[in-house]
């Protein structure tokens, strides 16, 4: 995997995505499975030194969505045929927040007859929290570790974060019986090909079922950026390997072609597709939030809308030979393998 990574010549890198789309094709087929992204508050309690919506950031506009704004937006997305959506946030553990997910996931799952699929991205969490979540409804969970290189998350973080209590959430999730998401930033400063190498055996080794990676991209008013810049187009080609080589090592796991990649291009996502990912996460945010939750410069804020029929996203994926998976939740075939034994 080593040599993929570190290796600059293109046919070689073909090769290699040309592999990992078989591999692909073979374990989850040519359907990309839709899931709706709400981010729904930029409150965040955490202060990770490279994310724009850092709790340190006072440049931000807070904002929280209320109940029936987030329920609706689940809602359209229902109708129209996105089989599961993901409500994002910054990290908030007070009860009052935990409360008012675990009463949103509720109302959607029953306003919707529980077709709609909820993925949750609300950062670490206390074993509790992610049990009354998943008791609610929520069946997926995604917690990022950004980088399996420990030394290397310290430095990306403050000194009240802590890599061990990101392991156990991990583990946590796992026993309340969510599939587990994670995944890493790729580029980062002080980031070595082999951290990222590593990064996929860590994914082998706790056994995840799905993976969201996606290139660093800076955001002026972090410490992170302040330090050292990001170098986009290599990033970007470093995305699309690590992609690759996770397909090829893990098989038949979900993997996400993720906003950060479209960000740095245009096709970023349908390039992602093509390399091995089967997963795409369009944001139904409402427009009027978007431009506050920033967590790097150049998010795109596209022509993405929670009525797909509005949006040119169906056409894009034809365009590259593959087709959406309407009203399915897409669930990561590995999660099921595990759990038949
Ligand atoms: N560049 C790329 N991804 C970022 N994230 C946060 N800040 C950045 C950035 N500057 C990602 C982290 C986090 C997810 C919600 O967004 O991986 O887990
Ligand atoms: Fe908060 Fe997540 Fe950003 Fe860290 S990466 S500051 S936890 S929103």
């Amino acid at each position: 995997m080593l040599d993929v990574l570190v290796r600059e010549d293109l046919t070689f890198a073909d090769e290699v995505f040309r592999q990992a789309y078989k591999v692909k094709l073979a374990y989850v087929g040519s359907k990309v499975y839709l899931r709706g992204i709400i981010e729904f508050s930029n409150f965040c309690q955490k202060n990770c030194f490279y994310c724009g919506i850092r709790r340190s950031n006072d440049k931000v506009n807070r904002f929280c969505m209320t109940d029936e704004e987030i329920i609706q937006t689940a809602l359209i997305a229902d109708q129209s045929g996105y089989g599961s959506i993901v409500l994002q946030a910054g990290e908030k553990s007070d009860e009052a927040f935990i409360a008012f997910v675990e009463r949103i996931v509720r109302s959607i799952k029953k306003r919707t007859n529980n077709r709609l699929g909820i993925t949750l991205s609300l950062g670490e969490q206390g074993q509790d929290t992610f049990r009354r979540w998943f008791d609610a409804g929520a069946h997926r969970y995604l917690l990022r570790i950004e980088t399996s290189n420990k030394e290397l998350y310290c430095r990306l973080h403050p000194d009240d974060h802590n890599y061990d209590v990101r392991l156990n959430c991990l583990d946590w999730l796992r026993r309340a019986g969510y599939q587990v998401g994670t995944g890493v930033m790729i580029g980062l400063p002080g980031q070595t090909c082999e951290d990222l190498v590593n990064d996929i055996l860590f994914y082998e080794k706790h056994d995840i079922d799905m993976i969201g990676m996606g290139p660093y991209i800076t955001h002026k008013n972090t410490p992170l950026a302040a330090a050292s810049g990001s170098n986009t187009k290599k990033n970007f080609k470093l995305a699309l390997k690590m992609i690759a080589l996770t397909r090829l090592r893990l098989k038949d796991v979900n993997i996400a072609a993720t906003t950060a990649l479209q960000s740095l291009n245009p096709q970023g996502r349908e390039e992602g597709l093509k390399v091995g990912a089967n997963i795409i996460m369009p944001n139904i945010t409402p427009v009027k939030y978007r431009d506050d939750y920033e967590l790097y410069e150049g998010k795109p804020c596209l022509d993405e809308n929670a009525d797909i029929s509005k949006t040119c996203l169906e056409k894009r994926i034809q365009f590259i030979g593959e087709e959406i998976g309407y009203n399915n939740w897409g669930d990561s075939p590995r999660f099921f393998k595990r759990n038949k034994g």
